[in-house]
């Protein structure tokens, strides 16, 4: 099989190169699980390089040498705001952002902010593992709305949504685009879910961590911008550390306009001690979104290019795998539910005989059994090797 030509894709960053990991005490490659002789395509960060423009901000702000209490100046939110405009077309005001450490803290609050304990949030699964969490720990209750899997493409299950609503359902709990299946929503979809959402008086929570991975072909909605002409309140949340893997620098945003909406998260926020920034944070929002967007889009083109491979090879050579190649995210979702050798338990055997470590799909909830996660946002060379075992094995 033909290797899309990196060159052209790749102008300026060496993604092939990716970075040395081992030895760093990151949770991809040194958790005390992930043995030596494995490959790690598991938890969703990234290995390579962050943009220069990042470490060049980060140095300068440890210079400092000194790292009391910060809050974030004007230029946090003008860049926050102009990243959403340029990027999203989404027009964003500096007091409907919020701050957070990072988006799961935000999903919490979110679910406190909509709902009280016993009222039901609708989940659609295989959905990202701490949305299950967020609903139960706060003694709210999951209504699980599966997505439809047509081939490998999953949509949302509309007629489920509204046969799941009782007086009790306060919001839906978004992932756009989706992870794990790949979903970069349409406009399209999304309006038919805000169309129920308005009906039933629903709220929506939409984690957007993956709004900036999405390849050439795709468009990133913001649900935002149609929730506030249905009249349908929402909380979105946002971060540079998927797009431009930032996690341990916790760095994300809530963007909430409606005034109520916000003042009560505001008001969770302070009671779950969720506090002030950290020293780098600023720093690396402004490296990211104003000084390496060039850098995302050759990241972009870089993980499509794999997807892309990853997706034409199995087809061509290890059919009995499905797989469908995302519209966005780094994030690959591959089907082993015909593999009888496998016993159910894709995860462990891909660990124990093929030496790659995955995301099991039971972390995305019963809807993912059967299946694994992929994480793509490697080098080529690393994608080429998994591929290689894979078809030795189920080819
Ligand atoms: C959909 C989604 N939300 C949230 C997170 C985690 O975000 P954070 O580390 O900012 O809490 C991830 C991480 O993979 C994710 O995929």
């Amino acid at each position: 099989m033909l290797r899309p030509n990196l060159q052209e894709e790749s102008k300026m960053y060496n993604f092939d190169k990716g970075i040395e990991r081992r030895g760093t005490s990151c949770v991809k490659w040194d958790e005390s699980f992930v043995r030596q002789d494995v490959l790690p395509m598991w938890v969703a960060d990234m290995d390579f390089e962050i943009a220069p423009a990042i470490t060049k901000r980060l140095v300068e702000a440890a210079g400092k040498g000194v790292f009391g209490y910060q809050f974030l100046s004007d230029a946090y939110y003008d860049t926050v705001i102009r990243f959403m405009k340029e990027r999203h077309d989404y027009e964003v005001k500096r007091e409907w952002i919020s701050y957070l450490p990072d988006v799961v803290a935000g999903l919490h609050l979110a679910v406190c902010t909509f709902s009280e304990p016993g009222d039901e949030i609708i989940l659609m699964p295989p959905v990202y593992g701490p949305f299950f969490r967020v609903v139960k720990e706060n003694d709210r209750v999951i209504k699980e709305c599966w997505l439809k899997n047509d081939n490998g493409c999953f949509t949302m299950d509309y007629e489920c949504t509204k046969k799941n609503i009782t007086n009790k359902t306060k919001a839906v709990m978004l992932c756009n685009p989706h992870n794990p299946a790949g979903r970069v929503w349409t406009e399209n979809e999304l309006e038919k879910l805000i169309e129920i959402c308005a009906e039933y008086k629903l709220s929506i929570i939409s984690d957007d961590i993956h709004c900036d991975i999405v390849s050439k072909k795709h468009k990133h909605t913001m649900v935002a911008n149609i929730c506030r002409k249905k009249g349908v309140k929402c909380i979105i949340l946002t971060s540079p550390s998927k797009p431009y893997n930032l996690a341990s620098i916790h760095v994300a945003n809530a963007i909430i306009e409606d005034e109520k909406v916000h003042a009560k998260f505001e008001e969770m926020r302070v009671h779950n001690h969720i506090s002030g920034p950290n020293a780098f944070a600023e720093a690396a929002l402004i490296g990211a979104y104003d000084e390496s967007r060039e850098w995302l889009d050759e990241m972009n083109a870089y993980v499509e290019a794999n997807h892309e491979y990853f997706a034409a090879y199995v087809k061509e050579n290890i059919p009995t795998l499905k797989t469908f190649k995302p519209e966005g995210t780094y994030l690959i979702w591959v089907d082993f539910t015909g593999i009888e050798k496998v016993n159910g338990k894709p995860k462990e055997f891909l660990d124990e005989y093929c030496k790659i470590l995955v995301n099991d799909g039971e972390f995305f909830g019963e809807a993912g059994k059967g299946f694994v996660r992929f994480n793509l946002a490697c080098p080529r060379s690393y994608v080429e090797k998994a591929l290689a075992i894979l078809k030795e094995w189920f080819g």
